[in-house]
């Protein structure tokens, strides 16, 4: 008997982890059932609605289907701190970036977004109390004052983003890339769907992409090297962070032990 129920509870608490696996256990949950402490009186229990909406997202978003508006005015990038030893094109600050700026540069407030849940585009009582981000809600702030990690707009002093991947060289029309920077792993590629996408192969995993690869995003360069005006990789958040993993610290792709995320690109 007394092996039975015990073998019924790990059932149980198998089953409950898996129900709630990923964003669920996050920082990133933002609704009340969030791990923030001011996320207790943030009005609903979703959680996808923060960051992304079912209809009616930003068209121009290089996020899927995203519910809130992108800022691009303002940012300092890391190519105006003047380093010596930087090789690569620095774009204005956009792809995935902006996306996680939208929150992380600390101007617009956590419910700032397209379509609350619900019908309609302000339903009362949504968010009413979360209420980090510095700008203050439209409704009664009734939370803890502001806790998002703010990196600001200066982005001299973070690590590169919008940033060409090994110092250029890879293109639409050069694929393979450069193969004499051997400061870098090389980036592999291939066509999915409609586009050529980049990544740089991570420890342990296959060849083939996966969600710990580090992720490099396409956009278009306008900066630096013989490829101008083709579509390039580019190093943005999103290259090392997964926002929905709850299995390795502060969302990154891999595991940081013994550096590895730096040594993934970096052959130092
Ligand atoms: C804090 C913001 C945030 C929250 C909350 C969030 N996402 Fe995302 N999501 C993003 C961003 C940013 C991307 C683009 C990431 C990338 O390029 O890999 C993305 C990409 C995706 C993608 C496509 C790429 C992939 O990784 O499969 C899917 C599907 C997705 N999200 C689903 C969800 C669902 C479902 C939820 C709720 C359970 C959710 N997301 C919650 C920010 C968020
Ligand atoms: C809807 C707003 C929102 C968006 C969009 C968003 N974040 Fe966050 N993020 C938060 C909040 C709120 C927290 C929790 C408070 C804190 O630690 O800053 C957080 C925390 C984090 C943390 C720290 C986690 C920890 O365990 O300490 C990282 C890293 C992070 N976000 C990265 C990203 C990246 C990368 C993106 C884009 C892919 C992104 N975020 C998009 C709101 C957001
Ligand atoms: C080259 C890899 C890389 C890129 C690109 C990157 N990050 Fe991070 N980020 C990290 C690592 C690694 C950590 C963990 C640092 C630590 O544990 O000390 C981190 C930590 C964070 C944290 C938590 C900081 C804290 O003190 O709790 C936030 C928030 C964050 N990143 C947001 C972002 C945003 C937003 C972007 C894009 C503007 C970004 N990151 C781009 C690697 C990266
Ligand atoms: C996704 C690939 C990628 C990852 C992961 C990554 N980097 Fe980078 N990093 C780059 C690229 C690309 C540059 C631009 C370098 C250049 O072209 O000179 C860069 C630039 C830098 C620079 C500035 C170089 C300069 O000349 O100013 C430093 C320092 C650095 N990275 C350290 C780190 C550390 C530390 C980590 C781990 C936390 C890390 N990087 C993770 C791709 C990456």
């Amino acid at each position: 008997m007394r092996c039975n129920r015990f073998f019924l509870f790990w059932v149980v608490a198998f089953f409950t982890a898996t129900a709630q696996a990923g964003v669920f256990n996050t920082k990133h949950n933002l609704g009340s059932t969030g791990l923030n402490a001011a996320s207790t009186f943030s009005g609903t229990r979703e959680i996808c609605v923060f960051c992304h909406t079912p209809h009616g997202g930003d068209g121009q978003a290089a996020a899927p289907i995203w519910n809130r508006n992108l800022d691009p005015t303002g940012f300092a990038t890391y190519d105006q701190m003047g380093t010596t030893t930087l090789d690569a094109g620095v774009e204005p600050v956009g792809s995935v970036s902006l996306a996680c700026l939208s929150c992380h540069d600390g101007t617009q407030a956590m419910d700032a977004v397209l379509n609350e849940s619900g019908s309609g585009r302000d339903v009362p009582g949504f968010s009413r109390g979360l209420w980090v981000g510095q700008a203050a809600s439209v409704e009664g702030r009734i939370g803890p004052p502001d806790v998002v990690t703010n990196l600001g707009k200066d982005l001299t002093n973070d690590h590169p983003v919008g940033v060409q991947y090994s110092g250029g060289g890879y293109s639409l029309s050069n694929p393979a890339g450069p193969g004499y920077d051997k400061d870098f792993n090389p980036a592999l590629s291939e066509i999915m769907g409609a586009s050529r996408v980049w990544w740089v192969n991570t420890p342990g995993g296959t060849a083939a992409f996966e969600k710990s690869d580090m992720k490099l995003y396409t956009r278009v360069g306008t900066r630096e090297g013989a490829y101008i005006g083709e579509q390039q990789p580019y190093v943005e958040c999103a290259s090392c962070h997964d926002p929905h993993v709850d299995y390795n610290p502060t969302f990154l792709r891999i595991d940081p032990v013994g550096s590895q995320v730096c040594l993934a690109c970096h052959n130092k």
